[in-house]
């Protein structure tokens, strides 16, 4: 069935007015939702109408319907976990892929979004400081990214070790010992799990959770010597913004053979900036590397970003091949090859438009931007009494705790509960007005003290959480980045 044009261009003019809307109420917006998922679903659900509803009816159902219950996460005054705006040549190429659907898992069906894929991970390659050649794939998110990365570790490391998982599976395997610091990620236990490799093997970290590659080297030596071994190694924790020592964490991988994954989910964008590359100094010299742009490049979810040096192990750890799809001997490898899915949206298109949006300096003021603000907050709380930070501020994150959990939540809810905005420092940073320029992080944005949101509260164990820029009754005056960056 082809339905009537006139249908796609009334739907099209609703979506596009509520856009706007939401877009331009992003400002003044409450941070908050006031509605809970139970409501939502009580407006959305119930037995489905026999009859269908006109699509540009559908448009105002959803858009009026679901306001309530969204979160202003592009908000300038949202600071919880690490999430991104988007700049509107993102989201508008997002709109864009919609309206092609193309089925983007070859590039003899769909040569436009596998070669602006292609393109958009030379690009990338090159701003991240990544081996030239190395396969990037885009998956949905860095989680994902890091399965990907960690399937074709899997493959090669066990092929090292004269075994074809592929056609054997795990069953009767050589043991892959697989490390990583104990202030890792979750969501890289996540993709073990998914990889039956199990739990990582966990190496001490520091206060700021930097692997220690001391007892990196020692928790190699005291394994088997000759077992296939993956080194999980992370640019940015999440509390901290700590990148681990790459030089010395990989040279100790290397000498007993290890393959070596970083979990850059939004710290590898430091390596975009010439003063923030310190931070990932010998990044280049892993095998692997998770990340995404849907975090610090403000693309719109999903967007996650996978790079390999062995394209080999790669495409044979997850690429897929059936007689039926037919693939091109020459030219880039297929998008099929090189991330999970088959069918798949073209991800990497709205990634190539925010990065030709931005240019390599746009790029470079966003991050840089970002770290700034992070850095002069810091700065400015540092005199605020009852406010304690509780790290280093190296790149954009920056946790804090105002003396017990009562105030805490406290200090949450009034910052949540505010509308004053900030579109000076936005400006300051080269994002646009929806984006936010500097990320204040926690684990969780909601202050807890039970349950799961303590469990993983390892680096900074006390509730923590994000805060007003300016409060009612403080003197302290709105915060502005620098006007000269300093990277
Ligand atoms: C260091 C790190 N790794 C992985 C992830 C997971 O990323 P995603 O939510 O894109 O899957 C995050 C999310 O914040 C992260 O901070």
């Amino acid at each position: 069935m082809w339905a009537d044009s006139d249908d796609y261009e009334r739907a099209l003019e609703r979506a596009r007015e509520h856009t706007r809307k939401w877009l331009e109420a992003l400002p003044e917006r409450i941070v908050r939702p006031s509605a809970t998922a139970d409501e939502v679903k009580q407006r959305f659900g119930g037995p489905l109408p026999e009859t269908g509803l006109d699509a540009a009816a559908v448009v105002d159902f959803l858009a009026e319907n679901a306001e309530p219950g969204l979160m202003a996460m592009q908000s300038g005054r949202f600071f919880g976990w690490v999430i991104g705006g988007t700049v509107p040549a993102a989201m508008a190429a997002d709109w864009l892929v919609s309206a092609w659907d193309q089925n983007s898992g070859l590039c003899f069906a769909s040569p436009s979004t596998a070669g602006i894929e292609e393109a958009a991970g030379e690009w990338l390659l090159e701003l991240l400081n990544l081996p030239p050649g190395s396969d990037v794939g885009f998956a949905t998110g860095a989680s994902m990214a890091n399965f990907t990365a960690l399937a074709a570790a899997r493959w090669r490391q066990l092929a090292n070790a004269g075994w074809d998982v592929n056609a054997d599976g795990l069953q009767g395997a050589p043991k892959v010992r697989v490390l990583a610091g104990a202030e890792r990620h979750d969501s890289l236990d996540m993709a073990l799990r998914f990889l039956g490799l199990g739990a990582p093997e966990l190496v001490p970290a520091d206060g700021q959770g930097r692997i220690d590659p001391t007892a990196l080297r020692s928790t190699l030596e005291s394994g088997p010597q000759d077992a296939p071994a993956i080194v999980c190694l992370q640019a940015g924790n999440l509390h901290s913004g700590a990148f681990d020592p790459f030089p010395a964490a990989i040279s100790a991988a290397r000498d007993y053979g290890a393959w070596v994954h970083v979990d850059g989910a939004f710290g590898l964008w430091a390596a975009a900036v010439p003063g923030l590359r310190h931070l990932t100094e010998g990044v280049e010299l892993a095998d692997s590397w998770g990340t995404d742009a849907h975090k610090t490049l403000n693309v719109p979810y999903d967007a996650g970003i996978v790079a390999v040096r062995d394209a080999a192990a790669l495409r044979s750890g997850i690429g897929m091949h059936a007689v039926y799809l037919m693939q091109d001997d020459h030219g880039p490898a297929d998008p099929m090859e090189k991330v999970p899915e088959l069918s798949r949206r073209a991800r990497g298109v709205p990634v190539w438009a925010a990065l030709r949006s931005l240019g390599s300096d746009g790029v470079r003021q966003l991050v840089a931007g970002r770290a700034d603000c992070a850095a002069e907050l810091g700065h400015r709380l540092a005199g605020v009494p009852g406010v304690e930070g509780l790290n280093d501020v190296v790149f954009t994150q920056l946790s804090l705790a105002f003396g017990s959990d009562e105030r805490t939540r406290a200090v949450t809810d009034y910052v949540m509960a505010a509308t004053r905005t900030l579109p000076a420092r936005a400006r300051a940073v080269g994002a646009p007005r929806a984006a936010r320029p500097v990320s204040v992080r926690r684990g969780c944005s909601q202050p807890t003290t039970s349950g799961r949101g303590r469990r993983r509260a390892r680096v900074f164990p006390r509730t923590t959480a994000h805060f007003p820029l300016r409060g009612r009754g403080s003197t302290a005056g709105p915060l502005r980045c620098p006007s000269r960056p300093r990277h």
